[in-house]
């Protein structure tokens, strides 16, 4: 990998993917400015720590930001690569909104200059590169802007993130990484910076095509994750155990059937298909039934816990999980979240809270009294589980400490758990 003391980069958003990849940057020996539009952020980055949950990335932050290689500002200020890295949610009409983006580019536009990349690395929907160029092309007049007839003196390249949350340092670097230029030369010029810190291989190609990649991966993913949360409600209404289904099917040399779960969450694959389908959507009913379904499961599983805690009348109900995916302390659009809320509001203080990554509890909870409440409490307390995450903890609990428990297993960690039979123990908590 290439050193160069001299280059400096400017990262803007330092979330999940902005942090990770400013720090993962400054190690190479670059100097690295983060911008933040959140004073807290740039606070905390600057003491040395982190407001986040990845592994090992807090050694790593101090450590370069000791070395003098990383600081973060609310202020941008010239750099020879801008990155890109701010959010972007769906509107209401889950329409994609690049206006993160849009901002970001403006803010660069007042400090570009001729010989520098902008990379932008949010997920984005085809033709969001050629937006921000035009942007700046409007902002800056002055500079020549790719793809727009005349040679360019700025490159602007797609590169879209695919790592996996609680595995980012690691994945920044191992992964392949697909690198879309506006033209063939801000594609290598792209290529030349990752090249100093990427390990996989660094394919490159066009910004729309880069573009139209990442979505394509997150919709692959929910596509499937739906086809398994699909059997999983046919299973449910036939009365068989999903999770055998799935393990004797994917006995089958060439099926590969993923596990279902209470819903798909998170910032990227519960939002990215719907850029496809905002993109063409006479073109996506597959897609578009794929989010449907999976959102659908959120409802059938707050519905089938309803049931489960209305067999035990008066009975504490501990919901285990609130974040998106197993290990990890996000809940953007966590099903487990939505899941566990919906029951809160529905039983109030019978309903507690074991979530190992949340110091309190999210105001979705706000006026429900429910509580949050530690793994041992829950196991002492509490005759109904339901299993919203896998964590590891979770996992971790041997079956005698779950014996006689009432247990709706959304994530089918304990497949040794008997399936519950709320009429006989409803008698047996009344006795
Ligand atoms: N989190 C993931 O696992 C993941 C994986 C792949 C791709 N992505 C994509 O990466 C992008 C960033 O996601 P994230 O998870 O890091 O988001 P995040 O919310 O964790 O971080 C975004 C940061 O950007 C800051 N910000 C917002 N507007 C800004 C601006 N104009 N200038 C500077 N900073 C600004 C926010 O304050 C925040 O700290 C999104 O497009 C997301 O879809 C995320």
């Amino acid at each position: 990998m290439l050193a160069d003391p001299d280059l400096s980069v400017c990262v803007l958003g330092l979330g999940y993917i902005g942090l990770p990849t400013a720090a993962v940057i400054a190690r190479t020996g670059a100097r690295v400015l983060g911008v933040d539009v959140s004073e807290t952020v740039v606070e905390t980055v600057n003491s040395g720590r982190i407001h986040i949950e990845e592994v090992d990335l807090d050694a790593l932050v101090s450590g370069v930001v000791a070395r003098g290689l990383l600081s973060a500002s609310t202020q941008i200020a010239p750099a020879e690569v801008f990155v890109i890295a701010v959010p972007t949610p769906f509107a209401d009409d889950h329409r994609p909104d690049i206006g993160y983006v849009l901002r970001a580019a403006t803010a660069i536009a007042t400090v570009l200059k001729a010989g520098d990349t902008v990379i932008l690395e949010s997920t984005s929907p085809v033709g969001a590169t050629e937006q921000v160029r035009d942007l700046l092309a409007a902002l800056r007049p002055d500079l020549r802007l790719p793809g727009l007839g005349r040679e360019a003196d700025v490159a602007i390249a797609y590169c879209p993130e695919r790592v996996l949350p609680g595995r980012i340092l690691h994945e920044l670097i191992a992964n392949d990484r697909v690198i879309g230029g506006l033209t063939p030369r801000c594609g290598r010029k792209a290529l030349a910076f990752y090249r100093r810190f990427v390990r996989g291989a660094c394919v490159t190609t066009t910004a729309r095509a880069a573009e139209m990649t990442k979505l394509a991966e997150n919709a692959y993913r929910d596509v499937n994750i739906a086809f398994a949360n699909e059997l999983s409600l046919v299973a449910d209404r036939l009365g068989v155990d999903v999770w055998e289904v799935i393990r004797l099917a994917n006995r089958h040399p060439r099926v590969g059937i993923l596990q279902p779960g209470p819903g798909v969450g998170g910032h990227c694959i519960a939002v990215d298909p719907w850029f496809l389908v905002a993109a063409a959507p006479d073109d996506t009913p597959l897609i578009r039934a794929a989010r449907e379904v999976n959102d659908g499961k959120v409802t059938h599983v707050v519905e089938q816990a309803s049931r489960l805690i209305e067999a035990y009348p008066g009975a504490p109900v501990a919901c285990l999980g609130l974040a998106f995916k197993a290990n990890i302390d996000d809940f953007r659009e966590s099903p487990a979240l939505a899941v566990a809320a919906a029951l809160a509001r529905r039983f109030g203080p019978r309903v507690a809270v074991v979530e190992p990554y949340a110091a309190r509890l999210p105001t979705a909870f706000d006026g429900t009294g429910a509580r949050l409440i530690d793994l041992d409490a829950a196991l002492a307390r509490c005759p109904v589980m339901v299993v919203l995450v896998d964590h590891d903890l979770f996992r971790s609990v041997p079956a005698e400490e779950r014996a006689g428990k009432a247990v709706l297993d959304t994530r089918g960690i304990w497949p040794d758990q008997p399936r519950p039979q709320p009429a006989a123990a409803a008698l047996r908590l009344a006795g």
